[in-house]
Parts: structure tokens; sequence; C-alpha cells
């Protein structure tokens, strides 16, 4: 079957398996590398991108369910200042190790200061509780995200 959507702002048309989840079409059929495969179960949060704006996990979705919809991920935020700012945070505050959480965290991370220019420490706590990171021990990653939030000049 066809599905067709918009992808980082470009509409897009895939023929898939009917059971292809979406992170399996984003990386086979469409390239899109930073959305990574981690558990598969909805648990690690390492495939999370935005669907109409909202994060998700894209490895509890099916292909054909993102019909019609805006699908947002890393590659179609790279020039977007305030993730600019929160890449630079997570560099500078050593929050990116072996770097395997870190897309779907920055893509956590701009869900929650997009909506919220300054969090508590708790709100960045639960804006990220769906992620996982096996090598930072998250304190690196707070810190780095309220940074972050020090840097976003209003627009
Ligand atoms: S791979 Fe999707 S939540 Fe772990
Ligand atoms: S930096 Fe390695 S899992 Fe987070």
């Amino acid at each position: 079957m066809i599905v067709n959507f918009d992808l980082n702002g470009e509409p897009v048309s895939v023929e898939v398996e009917p059971n292809m989840s979406l992170v399996d079409m984003l990386r086979e059929e469409l390239g899109i590398n930073s959305v990574k495969k981690g558990c598969e179960l909805g648990e690690c949060g390492a495939c999370t991108l935005l669907l109409d704006g909202s994060p998700v996990t894209s490895c509890l979705l099916l292909a054909p369910q993102v019909e019609g919809c805006h699908v947002t991920t890393l590659e179609g935020l790279e020039k977007n200042s305030l993730m600019i700012d929160l890449r630079e945070a997570f560099i500078e505050n050593g929050a990116i190790q072996c770097g395997f959480c870190t897309p779907g965290m920055l893509i956590s991370s701009y869900a929650l200061l997009r909506d919220n220019l300054h969090p508590s420490a708790y709100q960045v706590k639960k804006g990220i509780e769906g992620n996982i990171c096996r090598c930072t021990g998250f304190t690196k990653i707070i810190e780095a995200v309220l940074d972050a939030a020090e840097r976003i000049t209003p627009e």
C-alpha cells in the first residue's frame, strides 16, 4: 500500500507492507537515520519523533498510521534555533556519550522547551521520562536542557 504524509516539511509517498513499523519505514525506505531502533517496545525512547508536533515512539506505530500526518525528525530541525541551542548545550554539558539516545532525547527536550521556555528540573525530568540513557546517569542531560532554556531568546 502507499502511505502519503509530510516528512520534515516535504510531501512523501512510500510503498510499504501494511504491517511495517514507522521506524522501519523511515530508516529503511527513507534513509532517516536519526530515528534509532532500541527496544522496539515503546520503552527506551530512542525512536522518538514528532507526529503532528507531539513526541511519539515510532516503533509502536505502523507506517500506514501516519497517512496525512506531519512527521518531524531531527533532520527536519537542523536549522531550528531552539534545536541548535539544545544541541550546543548537550555538547557543552557532556550530555552525549555513546549518542544512541541523543536524537530521541533532543526531540523530547525540544517539545518540552517549545511549550515551556522556563522549565524546572522536575519538569525536565518529566519531559524526558520516556527516554532512557545508559551512559550519562541523566544528570548531565537535565543540566543541558536547563542550560539550553537559558540560551533561548523568545521570538
Ligand atoms: S525503540 Fe521505540 S521506544 Fe525503544
Ligand atoms: S549517551 Fe549513551 S545511551 Fe545516552
